[in-house]
């Protein structure tokens, strides 16, 4: 008898353990679909997501509400929807970490833990050294000072003379607008600059664009794969091998460069932010735990360069591209905004960054314009260090988690009629100021917010205006302009692109 008292006793205590670490999920998880042993909630998703015609965080926002929760395959993932509850959340240390991300940890030198080198997938100490870092040498290279602004107004008139060919003809703007960002970031990173024409940009900007366009069809059984067998997943992920040749491209490019700083630095006069970088490393060689040390130090510096290179240059170009859209869309706002321009600026002098307090109806286009492209729509996934309470909710520690930015930009209950492009939510008509607006947040929120903020925003201000002030743009005739809106956009890993569209130019005169 005892012996079968115990056996029924132990199954049921196996089963009740079993159903709790496959099943069950944790006390306090937000709301969202159930979840199945090994694969998770991904049944449970609705036709619509699983073909794509959805994104799955807006459905998560529409049946389960501004916090919400799956599994895919054994993570956790908890979707935010709402601006209050991401500012609470990601003020947060714990909820500023990454997620491992085997078997891609190997791209960026990553440990066998899938930890990842480098400042955009890295965490903890690894994740704050390069941050810390970063931020105050490209502070003391001119980011976020008017000394860049000149270095950037070079690439504008570059730009304009490369358009100046096309004038008249119908045309593609997506790759030109990609080549001067690229080349005006390559120049602050390695001290190098090239002419817009010249093949090796073009080759640098066409491996960026092609690493950032790569479409990996995901599927039910690859993600799973990546979660539960890692190294065979290699072989399952779609595109893996693809990416993967990509990423060595690219460190060669950025280990080529290195190799010839190496042999003409002089620690005492860096010249560029890859100089100040092997300054770092010399000074860290007595300091074996830190991320600037000794061999690793070299892989964090190639991690770190192809971090901004990724986070900095289709960001802010495809912001421009989707700006240029809303204007053929609106030629109406169009000349007010090079009304304004010439006005305060005057036809023919060089716009500069004093000049923006002064065009508060361009900054209030350049505003909804931001809000309506939202170029990174989850920003990119945080990882929960710890458990996490949230407005008496859970979030289990190592839980992915989704800012959804573009639920934020577009939710009705505040921003009226969000599908219409309308720069007067950033614009006061009866006193003509600007206005400020909080919840626009594109570039994210707390301690992970962009660090190239500051850069981009001159960016996208000195070329837009630069551009506007020596054309203007018309749609090509016979070639439908895409629709624009919410639904609009073609998303591509992490980015939500213009869609491709022709325009024509005309010379102002
Ligand atoms: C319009 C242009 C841009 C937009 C909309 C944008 C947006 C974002 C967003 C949403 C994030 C994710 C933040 C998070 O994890 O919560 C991010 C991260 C980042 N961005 Fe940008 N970005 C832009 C341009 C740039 C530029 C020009 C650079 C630098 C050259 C840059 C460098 C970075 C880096 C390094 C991170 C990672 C920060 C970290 O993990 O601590 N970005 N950006």
């Amino acid at each position: 008898m005892l012996p079968l008292l115990l056996s029924i006793l132990l199954i049921s205590v196996t089963s009740i353990w079993l159903w709790k670490k496959l099943v069950a999920k944790p006390d306090k998880f937000p709301p969202g679909p159930p979840r199945l042993p090994l694969i998770g909630s991904l049944p449970f998703f609705p036709a619509q997501v699983k073909n794509g015609k959805q994104k799955m965080s807006t459905w998560m926002q529409e049946t389960f509400g501004p916090i919400s929760g799956l599994y895919l395959g054994k993570r956790p993932m908890v979707i935010l929807s709402d601006f209050d509850l991401i500012k609470d959340l990601y003020k947060k240390h714990e909820a500023s970490g990454r997620p491992k991300n085997k078997p891609f940890h190997e791209n960026r030198f990553g440990s066998p833990d899938g930890s990842q080198r480098g400042l955009l997938q890295s965490s903890g100490q690894e994740w704050q050294e390069q941050r810390r870092f970063t931020m105050k040498q490209l502070k003391d290279l001119g980011f976020g000072k008017s000394s860049m602004e000149d270095m950037i107004n070079e690439e504008v008139a570059k730009l304009a003379q490369l358009l100046e060919k096309d004038v008249g003809k119908e045309m593609s703007m997506n790759l030109k607008l990609n080549l001067s960002i690229v080349n005006a970031l390559w120049y602050l990173l390695t001290g190098e600059h090239f002419a817009l024409e010249d093949p090796e940009l073009q080759a640098i900007v066409a491996k960026f664009d092609s690493l950032l366009r790569l479409e990996i069809k995901n599927t039910p059984f690859s993600i799973l794969m990546e979660g539960w067998m890692p190294k065979l997943a290699k072989f399952t992920s779609p595109g893996f091998k693809h990416m993967k040749d990509l990423f060595t491209d690219i460190k060669d490019l950025v280990g080529k460069a290195l190799v010839d700083h190496k042999k003409t630095y002089d620690p005492d006069h860096p010249r560029d932010f890859m100089d100040m970088y092997l300054a770092e490393i010399d000074k860290s060689s007595n300091a074996p735990d830190s991320s600037f040390h000794g061999t690793r130090g070299e892989e964090s510096l190639v991690s770190t360069m192809l971090d901004l290179f990724l986070a900095g240059t289709e960001t802010t170009s495809s912001s421009l591209l989707w700006s240029i859209l809303f204007l053929l869309h609106h030629p109406e706002v169009q000349a007010r905004v090079q009304r304004e321009i010439d006005e305060v600026v005057g036809v023919g002098n060089q716009v500069s960054l004093e000049d923006r307090a002064l065009l508060p109806y361009t900054n209030a286009v350049l505003m909804e314009s931001m809000r309506m492209a939202t170029i990174v729509p989850s920003a990119l996934p945080h990882a929960a260090t710890e458990d996490i309470q949230l407005n008496g909710y859970v979030i289990p520690k190592d839980s992915v988690i989704l800012a959804n930015l573009l639920h934020v930009h577009y939710d009705p209950t505040y921003w009226p009629n969000p599908d219409e492009f309308n720069p007067n939510r950033f614009y006061d008509e009866a006193t003509r100021t600007f206005k400020q607006n909080e919840r626009l947040i594109p570039f994210s929120i707390g301690k992970r917010y962009c660090l190239g903020q500051s850069l981009a925003e001159k960016e996208y201000f000195l070329f837009f205006t630069g551009l506007l002030q020596r054309f203007t743009f018309e749609p090509a005739p016979g070639s439908p302009l895409p629709k624009i809106g919410r639904d609009s956009g073609v998303v591509v890993g992490i980015l939500r692109n213009a869609p491709l569209y022709k325009t024509i130019l005309k010379v102002r005169q």
